[in-house]
């Protein structure tokens, strides 16, 4: 009888906080700081992945997005099975949300499913993939500790508080643009690493002292702290794509009056309620609390009408534990 062995499942993006930026290591992903996410639920933006392993197959074969894929030599985990993998996103691929984390940890994920390998195991089978995609394993607030050996064996990530920790917090993803970005975070980073004095100084004098304001900002609950340290990463983060040498441009004109809108609306309401974070890309994710969801929606909507393309409400997520399948 021919083996044939079908697993499907559906994975969650995560949104850093504390932003990984640069390897040490860039053949074993080992980042040179640690790194700090909330995991969304799989309401809005997911990965679902199937992978089909079979006797028949004469070849592996990949499916991203409906469209084929020519595969770069990757060996086969099974001596006598070729693999079918189909994977799709449903939110804008390579346009800076995160759509590499869940697209590698649903990958894994379900190569960890169909072969038997302990979960334990599986995050840092995803770093391999794409280093963000560790912390996507797990749900609620993960950590990626960046570990000190030089094998990697101590750099893993881990989960500082579970999903129901922070019932309050909420996130607003808002669509700037669905187009791939031109610099991939890989050759990104890589130029950061070897060009920017600014990385040098995060990685030495910032990194670790915000990591621990934060997880207590988390542990509290502290909105403000929080949402503060949030804005200040991702303005950190974006200078040194700036510091980087040719600059990296990651955010556009509109992503600059997202972040116009939110310094404003938290100067009128003499109190920080809400934070934003960009990733690599011009898309903006809004950190805020369930009670000003509505009021900071009716203004995106009132700015950045959909029906302009100036930027596109798109969701309110909540965390939920990880992967279904
Ligand atoms: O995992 P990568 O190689 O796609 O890099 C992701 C880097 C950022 O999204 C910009 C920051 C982060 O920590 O997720």
């Amino acid at each position: 009888m021919v083996f044939t062995k079908l697993i499907t499942c559906s994975g969650p993006v995560n949104i850093a906080v504390i932003k990984y930026w640069g390897k040490r290591n860039e053949e074993l992903i080992l980042p040179s700081n640690s790194s700090l996410s909330a995991t969304l639920n799989q309401k809005e933006l997911k990965t679902v992945t199937s992978v089909m392993a079979s006797e028949s197959f004469s070849e592996d074969r990949i499916w991203l997005n409906k469209r084929y894929k020519q595969r770069k030599g990757c060996h086969d985990p099974l001596l006598n099975c070729k693999l079918h993998i189909c994977s799709q996103n449903n939110f804008p691929t390579a346009a800076g949300l995160a759509s590499s984390a869940s697209g590698y940890a649903t990958l894994v994920f379900a190569m960890g499913k169909l072969f038997d390998i302990p979960v334990g195991e599986l995050s840092q089978i995803a770093r391999l993939g794409s280093g963000s995609a560790c912390r996507s394993m797990f749900g609620g607030w993960v950590k990626w500790e960046m570990g000190e050996a030089e094998d990697g064996r101590d750099c893993k990530a881990v989960q500082t508080h579970d999903e129901c920790h922070w019932p309050d917090i909420r996130l607003l993803v808002l669509v700037v643009s669905d187009t791939p970005k031109e610099t991939s975070s890989t050759s990104g980073m890589a130029s950061t690493v070897k060009t920017s004095e600014l990385f040098q100084h995060r990685v030495n004098h910032v990194v670790t002292k915000r990591l621990g304001l934060i997880e207590e900002a988390i542990t509290q609950q502290n909105f403000p702290v929080f949402a503060q340290i949030t804005m200040q990463e991702s303005n950190q983060f974006h200078a040194v794509c700036l510091d980087t040498y040719p600059p990296i441009f990651y955010m556009n004109d509109v992503s600059k009056s997202i972040v116009d809108l939110v310094t404003q609306y938290n100067a009128f309401s003499r109190e920080i309620k809400a934070a934003y974070t960009f990733d690599a890309g011009p898309n903006a994710v809004i950190y805020t609390l369930k009670e000003s969801v509505a009021e900071i929606t009716s203004l995106l909507l009132h700015f950045f009408p959909p029906s302009t393309q100036e930027g596109c409400f798109l969701s309110a997520s909540i965390f939920l534990k990880g992967f279904s399948f």
